[in-house]
């Protein structure tokens, strides 16, 4: 409940030690032991369908500043089911439009002042130092301009795990734009939980992770401009906007890379196709029935691991 959210330890001395509030920006703030936690956490609250038993939260505050649907949305479920009120907040006082405009810094100083934890989502890349000096409370990204979604990655691995099993065993393909903040943090999760292989496909120009991968994933890592589905267990739909990073891509380029019955000819009867959706156009209307997409179980599932995510956050 808000003010025991800020945690404080006692040592053996029996003095109060304060720590910072935790956030969760990056796949990287997650130990390998959250993350396992969180994923069986998340496991067991699908099994038991356990929703609103428990009371871990009085309020969040979602400080959501670009469109959103399944974050905002699947966070306040997410809060509520945790016996809390979730508050939305779409703009700050630090717009062009105001006359006397708030920092960004200034606005998240008082919300968390007044909440248990803050979900957010902006349009830019959020700052850690600046948030770490701001924060009385735990903050989870929501995703932040074009850096990071960590709390998508986690709800990605969940649908591997519980659709296809340990994803040390599989091989995964991730199709689209590799810039994506989704795909940088599945990335970035996956070199902490190495698959069997990693396959990314993309046209050249949107092929800019923009980020190193470790050794071990990196020699599992095939980077091909084929949407050759062959080698597949899970097939991952990133998206290609027509326009970003290396510029405005033809139509056809575009089509080359959406899933379509030619592209799913050569992907495997027992893989599975998953996305972080929204689906624009990468997943033509005709193949939308096919067995293998997993696109509804997989958001299905998001709340359980939000709640997951806010538990560990507030505890
Ligand atoms: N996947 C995802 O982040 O969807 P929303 O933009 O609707 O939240």
């Amino acid at each position: 409940m808000q003010g025991n959210a800020q945690a404080t330890l006692i040592n053996t001395t029996d003095t109060l030690i304060s720590s910072k509030p935790r956030l969760l920006l990056s796949i990287n703030d997650l130990s390998d032991d959250d993350v396992d936690l969180l994923l069986d956490d998340a496991q067991g609250l699908i099994r038991t369908q356990d929703i609103g038993k428990e009371a871990i939260l009085n309020t969040a505050i979602l400080l959501f500043l670009t469109p959103s649907l399944r974050t905002r949305v699947g966070f306040s479920v997410a809060v509520h089911r945790l016996g809390g009120l979730p508050i939305d907040v779409e703009e700050y006082r630090g717009g062009p439009e105001m006359t006397a405009s708030e920092s960004f810094d200034d606005t998240v100083r008082v919300l968390t002042g007044m909440t248990d934890v803050l979900v957010t989502r902006t349009p830019f890349k959020l700052d850690r130092e600046r948030l770490e000096a701001s924060a009385e409370c735990p903050i989870v990204s929501g995703g932040d301009g074009r850096n990071e979604h960590p709390t998508q990655s986690l709800i990605d691995l969940l649908a591997i795990q519980e659709e296809r099993g340990p994803v040390s065993q599989l091989r995964v393909g991730i199709i689209g734009d590799l810039s994506m903040r989704s795909v940088r943090s599945l990335v970035l999760l996956l070199d902490r939980r190495l698959p069997r292989e990693l396959t990314l496909i993309s046209p050249p120009q949107r092929s800019g992770l923009g980020m190193e991968l470790g050794v071990e994933l990196a020699s599992r890592t095939h980077w091909t401009q084929e949407p050759d589905l062959s080698r597949l267990d899970v097939l991952y739909v990133a998206g290609l906007p027509e326009s970003g990073e290396g510029g405005t891509l033809d139509g056809a380029v575009r089509m080359t890379y959406s899933v379509s019955r030619e592209n799913l000819r050569s992907l495997p009867p027992s893989a599975i196709i998953l996305s972080p959706l929204p689906v624009i156009d990468e997943i033509q209307p005709d193949v939308r029935d096919d067995p293998r997409m997993r696109i509804f179980q997989q958001s299905d599932r998001a709340v359980f691991m939000r709640m997951a995510v806010l538990k560990m956050l507030v505890h």
